[in-house]
């Protein structure tokens, strides 16, 4: 899987990925993280990727000109297929959640896009991407941060990034539930010992704490999320038996 991100900062994107996961993604060959400079499809002396806002007003916008030319450089160059996603990130976009990540997954090529300054020019929103993307309720001072992270819960998605299947497949939010509470060694820690049935043996009572503990944190946590989770007939008993005793 290839990523393109167009950034007049592409030097945020060299630590992020100098270690880790996704670099151990892109040694193996797995993945492509190909970062290109704004700047570089920029034609004036200042090599200028912002300017004013028509009809006045504080803040400079993103000019539409290197956008396009930078994601027509990318489809050239590395031959990506036309209708390759074309990611805008911006605090004005669709919230970056599991189920969107793992479609982008599915995907050969994403080009990612960073804004800086007030915006964008409204022709790159209508007539370059083909989404936009927030990965929060907040404001960064540009897309970069947010691509990385777009970049990272992606990338360990592709088959073979992260080590076993099974690692990703219990994620939270892949299984529609949180992930239970979990301990390593040592059992008794200064006094706070592991709950005892995880000591067991016994894997049918040890899955049955599992799901019961995934349960009993969502409904704490993130109660919103078990509107679209698959839910056993069991389950929903424990859930109402959960609110009955008021989220013990
Ligand atoms: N650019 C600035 N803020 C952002 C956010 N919250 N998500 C994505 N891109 C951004």
């Amino acid at each position: 899987m290839r990523f393109h991100v167009l950034t007049i900062f592409p030097g945020m994107f060299d630590s992020p990925f100098a270690e880790g996961v996704v670099h151990r993604g892109i040694d193996a060959g797995l993945i492509e993280l190909h970062v290109h400079d704004i700047r570089d499809y920029t034609h004036d002396r200042h090599r200028s990727t912002d300017d004013y806002t028509f009809g006045g007003g504080p803040g400079m916008l993103m000019k539409p000109e290197p956008l396009f030319e930078g994601v027509e450089s990318i489809r050239a160059k590395h031959d990506t297929p036309e209708n390759a996603p074309v990611i805008l990130l911006t605090p004005q976009g669709e919230r970056l959640k599991q189920p969107l990540v793992e479609k982008f997954a599915g995907e050969d090529d994403l080009i990612l896009i960073c804004g800086r300054y007030e915006g964008f020019d409204e022709r790159v929103r209508e007539n370059l991407a083909t989404h936009e993307i927030s990965i929060g309720d907040y404001v960064l001072n540009g897309g970069e941060a947010a691509a990385i992270v777009l970049v990272e819960a992606v990338a360990r998605l592709v088959p073979g990034v992260v080590g076993s299947d099974e690692s990703t497949r219990n994620d939270s939010f892949t299984t529609g539930v949180l992930q239970h509470p979990q301990y390593t060694r040592p059992a008794d820690f200064r006094g706070m010992t592991v709950p005892k049935v995880l000591l067991s043996g016994d894997h049918a009572r040890i899955e049955q704490w599992r799901r019961r503990a995934s349960l009993r944190r969502t409904l704490q946590r993130r109660p919103d999320l078990l509107e679209d989770a698959e839910l056993s007939r069991e389950d929903r008993e424990f859930l109402d038996s959960l609110k009955e005793e008021g989220h013990q």
